[in-house]
């Protein structure tokens, strides 16, 4: 059986002030289901894996969260780290957690902020991605078709292949310029990255050690202290060595062992106010309410608060206003570049 690793780590700055560094997007229920973006990942992989093959990654201050909202999990399947280090050293943790229990476990690592909407279709690529990565040696991706140039995506480039389903991948290149994702995306070569791998800890530790060495040895050596009272010790001194880098820039841009599966089940990035906007269900004007409010000539747009404040809004086209624990937020729905400015020089300000 697999290992499924959730990294649930981000700061989601693209819902501030919805997202906020006490409670970021994936412990919200940004989609209204009733579920949190954590508790709706743990829901989608409980089909192929029972709770005790999970392990949820996260920075040290939301282990709490964690523990509220998957109450099926031990203690020890949540994974704290000390600092935030991004997903290379994310993974590397798990890797090695999981390696020292048995080096040929595969490990699904996906991140927390996506939306699946045909979930057999999935299930099925994921089954097809353990059976490819259980083949030594073989970095599993799955790959999404593009529909526009997207720059905050990997795009990956594959050699075709009728008889393997797991297909060599070519080059990986994470956030390209808008100029060459137009270019990758008018090619037709290119699908997205999901963001979502597969692979033996072992394939995985064996390609850290090529080509992120230093982060590989930060690690190295825990396998008798994992699950003892020195974890903490240990991984603190680890985090303090390893450089703050992502998974895609850090190995996948690198290795020549990563294959690509080619997946179509309705997937989409959770990524920003826009994406949530195309995903949830709309008034006659193509607006998202979810707020006390009494709309004039207003459309395209997501009005959201977290009071019964009565909002009165006229005049508004493609616009956000969104209301979280005294922050009020009134900007254009596609200005997501903006929104780390907009965090930083909020903080400055509050
Ligand atoms: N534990 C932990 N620690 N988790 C983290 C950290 C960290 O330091 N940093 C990010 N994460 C989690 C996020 O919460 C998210 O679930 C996941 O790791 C991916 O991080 P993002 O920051 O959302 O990455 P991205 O969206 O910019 O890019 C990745 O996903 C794209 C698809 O959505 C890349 O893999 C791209 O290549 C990919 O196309
Ligand atoms: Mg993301």
């Amino acid at each position: 059986k697999p290992y499924i690793v959730i990294m649930a780590g981000g700061v989601g700055s693209r819902f501030w002030p919805s997202s906020r560094n006490t409670k970021p997007k994936q412990f919200l229920d940004i989609l209204g289901t009733g579920r949190t973006l954590l508790q709706m990942t743990f829901d989608r992989f409980s089909e192929v894996a029972s709770p005790d093959q999970f392990l949820v990654v996260t920075h040290f201050s939301y282990t709490d969260l964690v523990k509220e909202q998957l109450p099926e999990l031990a203690e020890h399947q949540i994974l704290a780290e000390p600092l935030r280090r991004n997903t290379a050293a994310c993974i590397a943790y798990a890797a090695f957690r999981i390696q020292a229990i048995d080096p040929n476990a595969v490990m699904i690592v996906t991140p927390v902020d996506h939306l699946i909407l045909q979930e057999n279709k999935f299930l099925q690529a994921i089954h097809h991605a353990v059976a490819s990565a259980a083949e030594d040696g073989k970095l599993i991706t799955l790959g999404i078709k593009p529909n526009q140039p997207a720059t905050g995506y990997g795009y990956i480039q594959y050699h075709e292949n009728d008889q393997k389903i797991a297909l060599k991948v070519k080059t990986f290149t994470e956030k390209p310029s808008l100029k060459l994702a137009k270019t990758f995306l008018d090619s037709g070569d290119f699908v997205w990255n999901s963001g979502m791998f597969v692979w033996k800890a072992k394939s995985f530790i064996d390609q850290l050690h090529i080509h992120l060495p230093d982060m590989a040895d930060a690690f190295e050596g825990g396998q008798q202290i994992f699950g003892t009272s020195a974890e903490k010790e240990f991984i603190n001194r680890a985090y303090s060595l390893v450089k703050n880098i992502s998974i895609d820039y850090g190995l996948m841009e690198k290795s020549d062992q990563v294959y690509v599966i080619l997946g179509d089940f309705g997937w989409s990035d959770l990524g920003s106010w826009h994406s949530l906007h195309d995903l949830r269900s709309k008034d006659e004007h193509n607006n998202v309410v979810e707020a006390n409010a009494v709309l004039f000539e207003t459309q395209n747009s997501y009005i959201k608060t977290d009071s019964d404040k009565l909002v009165v809004i006229q005049g508004l086209e493609n616009y956000l206003v969104n209301e979280s624990d005294n922050v009020l937020l009134i900007c254009k729905l596609d200005a997501e570049e903006k929104f780390r400015d907009f965090v930083a020089t909020a903080k400055k300000k509050s």
